[in-house]
């Protein structure tokens, strides 16, 4: 299926690895140039090379943490500047620390705040104006599963990310019929946040290994896996594309069909 987004220009928000860098590759496979960021610079070039070697659109690497207002507005600046506007919008950022709410300090609510609902305000804020000039402005939020089904220790993204699905839901009502947004809501996928999340459950006691913690995400999944990363930058890409023009305000689990409900 041809996507139809050649030479358009997309800003994926933290990027240089996991979920985010397979939007930024799915995107780039169909010529789309692409600017991707990250906080660590070593990070950053090798995801730049990567992106290079296997894509068709122009790449551009920025250093940006999506925590500080002001380099959001530096990101839409020099993407606009590069690639002479913004068609697509993909929004991700780090996942929040993992624990329990007694164990969950003011300081980790305020951070995890900033980090997962105000990083999508500022960054949509800036990019909206040039979302709406393109003839097909989109935004895809990388949210979770647990918007829809609360998970046993992560308390803060249980929390905080259900803000962000009510504001990717006014956003799509707000900016249509110019702009469509929707939220992708992923499950276990193997990437760098999953072995964070696996190490955090073998210090806690709940697994003996690590291997143990690992195999415990792939059992809870039907398709008895875990997802790679580019099964959910594939769809993404789709939800971008005007072969989802009528897709909006939707939140799509890609989770191998792991919540329940
Ligand atoms: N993987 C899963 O199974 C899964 C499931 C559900 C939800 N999610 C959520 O999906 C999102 C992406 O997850 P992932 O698995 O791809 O994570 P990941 O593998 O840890 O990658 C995170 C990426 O974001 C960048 N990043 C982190 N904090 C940033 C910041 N403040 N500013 C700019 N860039 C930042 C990282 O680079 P630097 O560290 O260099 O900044 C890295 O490129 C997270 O919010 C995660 O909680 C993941």
């Amino acid at each position: 299926m041809d996507l139809d987004i050649e030479g358009n220009a997309a800003l994926v928000t933290a990027s240089t690895s996991g979920l985010g860098h397979a939007c930024a590759e799915a995107l780039s496979k169909e010529g789309v140039n692409v600017t991707i960021c990250g906080r660590s610079q070593d990070q950053l070039a090798y995801a730049c090379d990567r992106l290079n070697a296997m894509g068709e659109g122009d790449i551009l690497g920025l250093q940006a943490d999506v925590r500080d207002p002001d380099n959001v507005k530096g990101l839409v600046r020099e993407t606009v500047d590069q690639f002479g506007g913004i068609d697509h919008l993909v929004t991700s950022a780090g996942g929040p620390p993992s624990g329990s709410f007694m164990d969950t300090e003011d300081t980790d609510w305020f951070q995890a705040f900033d980090q997962l609902l105000m990083s999508n305000v500022w960054t949509t804020r800036e990019a909206y104006p040039h979302l709406k000039e393109s003839d097909h402005g989109s935004i895809v939020n990388i949210l979770s599963r647990t918007v829809r089904e609360a998970q046993d220790e992560l308390v803060l993204s249980n929390s905080i990310r259900r803000a962000v699905l009510g504001l990717t839901e006014t956003q799509a009502r707000e900016f249509a019929p110019e702009v469509r947004v929707n939220a992708v809501l992923p499950g276990p996928h193997e990437t760098s946040r999953l072995e964070e999340l696996a190490e955090d459950a073998v210090e806690r006691g709940e697994y003996d290994e690590y291997a143990d913690a690992i195999q415990a995400f792939a059992e809870e999944v039907p398709l008895d896996r875990v997802g790679q990363p580019i099964e959910l930058g594939d769809v993404v890409a789709f939800l971008s594309s005007p072969r989802a023009s009528f897709v909006n305000g939707a939140a799509l689990p890609i989770d191998g069909g792991a919540i329940r409900e």
